[in-house]
């Protein structure tokens, strides 16, 4: 079996000025613990150039939300990932359910971007995820599937190990119904099925899956004790520092503030 280091990343989606920013992290510089966890913070691009001054080099990684695949070009309001490599971050949320939802995401542009983020040494947080109805009507497994397979085309696996999958039910992100940790360990178990399948048993025990969908510092202990999953992806929770930090110290175990 793997040893996995787990993994918190906070997704900030369209929060937080770069003042607002820096007071964040003037508050967690000091706090985070070195070891035995990557905590991740995914700013909007506004503020990632303040989050790498005051936190680059600390025990924090830097993430971007989204990405276009091509270095450069006529793609008004895009960034690219060569823009990203420039702020020295290290990795990218790529299929988000909102940019599905709203900027018509698909399963092949996500693809794309996540071959280009390897190809730019990005680490990609790649997010799938069933809708209520697709829960309700029995979808799920075969949804998510198609969407890590699809994710995934093409990739070698020295790549894929280094994936990054965040399981977020649409139907959990900021309602406050998080999925029962048993739930989502199902899921998150057939993931890894999946990646198996795709890939191979060896990817399959290295790749780092999330869960995502109203984690909170009282309910993260649940999800972190089901044997394949390897982190969160967190929104409202990771706006505080003090939440950010508590859900930190829930992982690493003992008191690190
Ligand atoms: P919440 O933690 O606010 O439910 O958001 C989850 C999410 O979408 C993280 O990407």
């Amino acid at each position: 079996m793997a040893e996995r280091t787990p993994i918190i990343a906070g997704n900030w989606k369209m929060h937080k000025t770069i003042e607002e920013a820096r007071a964040f992290a003037g508050a967690v510089a000091a706090k985070l613990p070195q070891k035995n966890v990557d905590a991740v913070i995914c700013a909007p691009f506004t503020a990632l150039p303040s989050l790498v001054e005051e936190l680059g080099g600390k025990a924090v990684g830097i993430g971007a939300q989204n990405m276009h695949w091509e270095e450069s070009g006529a793609f008004t309001g895009e960034i690219s990932p060569v823009m990203l490599n420039e702020l020295r971050i290290e990795y990218v949320i790529l299929g988000h359910s909102e940019r599905r939802q709203y900027f018509a995401e698909t399963d092949e542009t996500v693809n794309k971007k996540v071959k280009a983020a390897f190809a730019h040494n990005l680490t990609p947080i790649v997010c799938v995820g069933e809708d209520l109805q697709q829960r309700e009507s029995g979808q799920t497994k075969e949804f998510v599937r198609e969407q890590v397979m699809k994710a995934g085309e093409g990739l070698s696996s020295a790549d894929a190990k280094k994936l990054i999958i965040a399981y977020e039910p649409i139907w959990a992100i900021g309602t406050g119904k998080s999925s029962t940790a048993d739930d989502a360990q199902d899921v998150i178990g057939f993931i890894r099925g999946t990646v198996a399948d795709a890939f191979d048993q060896q990817v399959a025990n290295e790749v780092r899956i999330q869960y995502g969908g109203s984690v909170k510092p009282d309910n993260i202990a649940s999800y972190m004790a089901q044997p394949d999953i390897d982190g969160a992806l967190v929104g409202g929770a990771s706006l505080e520092a003090v939440s950010f930090l508590k859900l930190i110290e829930a992982v690493v175990g003992g008191n690190q503030s």
